[in-house]
């Protein structure tokens, strides 16, 4: 059940330290890759059919296709290591115990892409992993793995860790690169045709830390390779996380498509003292909620939860047993995002604190049915009316929270 393309290396002492690293394969990929034509490479990724592992899922080979062209322009990779979902905790793994195998799949990413300059964008609060990313980086500068003309190659590439300063909206890529450019982290409006992101006016791509750190196994051992794990549209692995009311929470690697129970059970060891599973948030805590009886026959891929009327968002799970009482969950949640909302959008910045106002004054006794009501009016409200998609998660977790466990809204209402 449990396949190790990314954590292969996370078990080995010292893997951090470039040594290590490059006797356990780290940066073999570099031999191949200055044979062969970037547009091959961005070629052999799209044929991988990987998915984009910050969230979306979106087609990495479809995202590296929108930067080839502006052959004249200055390009950039940034690297998504904001990781500030409640419930996700993987990229912080990659960073930890194989910083080099990022590295790698971003020196692997720039000459496909023809990008020489790179950030990883880490989340402010993440201290200990800008120290070992930036140790790492010295490391593979002083080994000649960057910086000018790569192991003798006509490729040169410059990294810089840039620190966020604690806001959840930064990982949203657009507020990211808005906040990467020195301005305050506001996600910026979308295009009508698909393009590239944009960096001080130049072509950039955005990828989270997974995705990139994917890229080598694809590069050494090709797309076939890749595909032969997962199924047909999530082919791959993933480092799935469990947190909550489980024996064994972490972070653990398993193809798309693995059972969603048997990873909970099997994996994780099961519920602590063999309750019965009350509740499951999927993929961090911007997904709509599952019930336990809704479980059976989910798979862990995009295709499966989003049948199921959920996302697979960054694959955390978030395990509830049958002793939690939902409003709780939802007030937790509903404080982190009114903390959270950026407030450039009315509907986002007055809509989330409202709704959390309601839900203090229901969970404090004082509430009626009408209130409920008007956290669903809200919640409606909220969906498809600002920039970016912070406020349509907020209403579909409020939404499925209220209507999948009504009774325990209702209860405390006259
Ligand atoms: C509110 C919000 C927060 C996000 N936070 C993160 C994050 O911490 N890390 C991340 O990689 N993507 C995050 N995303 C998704 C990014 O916008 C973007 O889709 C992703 O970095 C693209 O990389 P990928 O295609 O490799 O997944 C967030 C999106 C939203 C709307």
């Amino acid at each position: 059940m449990l396949v190790k393309i990314v954590s292969k290396n996370f078990d080995i002492k010292d893997s951090h330290k470039i040594e290590i690293a490059v006797k356990n394969g780290r940066y073999k990929s570099l031999d191949k890759i200055f044979e062969l034509k970037p547009e091959t490479l961005v070629d052999e990724v799209d044929k991988s059919g990987l998915r984009g592992k910050g969230g979306g899922g979106a087609p990495a080979g479809g995202k590296w296709k929108l930067m080839q062209g502006y052959e004249d322009r200055q390009k950039y990779l940034v690297v998504n290591a904001d990781e500030s979902e409640p419930g996700t905790f993987k990229d912080r793994q990659i960073m930890e115990y194989d910083p080099h195998l990022l590295i790698e799949g971003m020196i692997d990413t720039c000459y496909a892409i023809k990008a020489t300059k790179a950030y990883i964008y880490i989340r402010g609060e993440y201290a200990f992993w800008h120290k070992r990313l930036n140790e790492a980086i010295d490391e593979a500068y002083k080994k000649g793995f960057l910086g000018k003309n790569i192991k003798g190659s006509d490729f040169s590439l410059d990294i810089t860790v840039h620190r966020g300063a604690g806001a959840y909206i930064c990982g949203e890529k657009s507020a990211l690169l808005e906040s990467l450019e020195g301005k305050r982290g506001h996600p910026r409006l979308k295009p009508h045709q698909k393009e590239p992101e944009w960096y001080f006016g130049e072509p950039t791509l955005v990828n989270n830390v997974e995705t990139i750190a994917s890229i080598p196994f694809i590069i050494n051992e090709g797309f076939e390779a890749y595909r032969s794990y997962g199924t047909e549209r999530s082919p791959g692995t993933m480092l799935f996380g469990m947190s909550g009311h489980v024996n064994n929470p972490g972070i653990y690697e398993a193809p798309y498509g693995t059972s969603m129970i048997e990873y909970i059970q099997k994996i994780g060891g099961g519920i602590p003292e063999g309750k019965k599973i009350k509740a499951i948030i999927p993929g961090g805590s911007s997904c709509t909620i599952l019930r336990g009886d809704e479980i059976d026959d989910v798979t862990l891929d995009y295709e499966s939860l989003k049948e199921h009327g959920s996302t697979l968002g960054t694959g955390g799970m978030i395990v509830m047993d049958e002793d939690v009482f939902i409003p709780d969950i939802t007030k937790n949640l509903l404080e982190f995002y009114h903390h959270e909302s950026c407030g450039q959008c009315t509907p986002c910045r007055e809509g989330v604190g409202w709704s959390d106002r309601l839900l203090q004054k229901i969970l404090s006794g004082n509430g009626t049915k009408k209130d409920i009501d008007t956290i669903l009016d809200v919640a409606d409200l909220m969906n498809g009316k600002t920039v970016c998609v912070f406020a349509p998660a907020v209403s579909a977790v409020l939404i499925s929270h209220i209507k999948k466990f009504p009774d325990e809204f209702y209860s405390l209402v006259k």
